[in-house]
């Protein structure tokens, strides 16, 4: 049964009637360019074919109905005027929001909603850094879109999303990850630059895998490092008088070495060297150059473990395992916002039963866990014509 099906006939049980309408958004996968999105640097994510489906039929009374598939079988239920946070059903805040921001956003495109039942499934693994979150928030919607016929492009779509993370669920991210789901294109990775929103696809070759682990290192405390790291980065710009890191060079950074603190040194370090290698990234990969791509990823993931400090031990032994099957033939780091979560190896396609095993039979032994593999195609964006 196809993901479509599946949720249409769920929505059906659920709520005794046919959906009106269905969506999916994609989660991602980021192939190299991590925390520098709200730096206004640049990122190069893939939109991979894991993703979220919503069904969903519009009410009358105001009333927004939503049951969560593979978040515990959970409904929840809540007012368009009323719209609050709750401590207590983290999925639900998602929804929430993205409906809230949307409702007080541009009457330029937005008619009002009179109400909705949703009925959502995705499987994205939650937690792992490949954005279920965004896939979520992109999807809700693209399922609103439908539903009211709203003209909603798909980079407001994605700045909607983020503006629900970042006003409403309390978590600052950046673009990327809803930018990603909402304009990927099929087949491709894209380099994406967060000052001003422009983007480049960049083909993936046909011989190349994208072949992403899950670590199953548990994600603690996540928001708050992952917000710290953020003031970090601007209590740097201002140093310079700037309001993001993107204003600012590596030789000025260099050269102001003594006048910061060591720590914020290596947080900006980390920041300006990955916006380089992400530029330089594109065109390995345009060039199918695997030895440059593999050099660069390398030292993301070292620039990630040492000076921007969001890798841990276990993913650190995950990458080193990977690296030593992988050689030169493709570029293996951990991605997303990292304290546990994935690592992704773009590599020649011959070498995946070998990744696997190596994975499977040394991967547990250093970290008491189990990994879950997964080979993703670079998918369509919900949002890209
Ligand atoms: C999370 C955030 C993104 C980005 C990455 C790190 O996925 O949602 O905006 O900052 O971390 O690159």
């Amino acid at each position: 049964m196809t993901r479509q099906k599946f949720i249409q006939d769920t929505f059906e049980q659920i709520f005794s009637h046919k959906s009106e309408q269905v969506a999916h958004a994609p989660g991602r996968v980021n192939l190299i360019g991590d925390h520098t999105d709200y730096n206004d640097g640049f990122v190069l994510p893939v939109a991979i074919n894991f993703g979220t489906d919503v069904a969903a039929s519009k009410r009358n009374d105001r009333i927004i109905r939503v049951y969560a598939h593979d978040c515990g079988q959970e409904t929840i239920e809540f007012s368009l005027d009323d719209i609050t946070f709750d401590p207590n059903n983290m999925w639900g805040n998602y929804v929430k929001g993205t409906i809230k921001v949307l409702q007080e956003s541009d009457t330029a495109f937005f008619k009002g909603l009179s109400g909705a039942n949703i009925a959502i499934s995705g499987n994205v693994p939650q937690g792992a850094g490949l954005s279920s979150s965004a896939s979520l928030e992109i999807a809700i919607l693209n399922i609103m879109v439908k539903l009211y016929d709203l003209s909603l492009d798909g980079v407001t779509a994605a700045k909607l999303g983020q503006s629900a993370e970042n006003n409403f669920v309390g978590c600052n991210c950046g673009i990327m990850d809803q930018l990603i789901s909402a304009m990927g294109k099929q087949g491709s990775a894209m380099l994406l630059d967060c000052q001003d929103f422009s983007f480049e696809d960049a083909l993936i070759p046909d011989d190349i895998s994208l072949f992403i682990v899950n670590s199953n290192v548990k994600r603690g405390l996540v928001d708050s490092e992952y917000n710290l790291r953020r003031e970090q980065c601007e209590a740097v710009a201002k140093h310079f008088g700037s309001t993001t890191l993107r204003e600012v060079s590596l030789a000025q950074l260099n050269k102001a070495r003594a006048e910061l603190d060591p720590v914020l040194f290596q947080r900006a370090h980390h920041v300006l060297t990955e916006n380089e290698r992400t530029v330089n990234a594109l065109d390995a990969l345009n060039r199918n150059d695997m030895p440059r791509l593999s050099q660069l990823m390398a030292d993301s993931h070292t620039s990630l473990r040492d000076d921007f400090a969001v890798s841990t031990v276990k993913v650190d032994a995950l990458v080193e395992i990977m690296q030593e099957v992988v050689g030169s033939q493709g570029g293996v780091r951990m991605t997303g916002g990292g304290f546990g979560g994935c690592v992704v190896a773009a590599v020649k396609s011959d070498l995946v039963k070998q990744l696997s095993d190596a994975v499977n039979s040394k991967y547990p032994k250093v970290s008491g866990l189990t990994p879950d593999i997964y080979i993703c195609a670079p998918s369509q964006g919900a949002f890209r014509a």
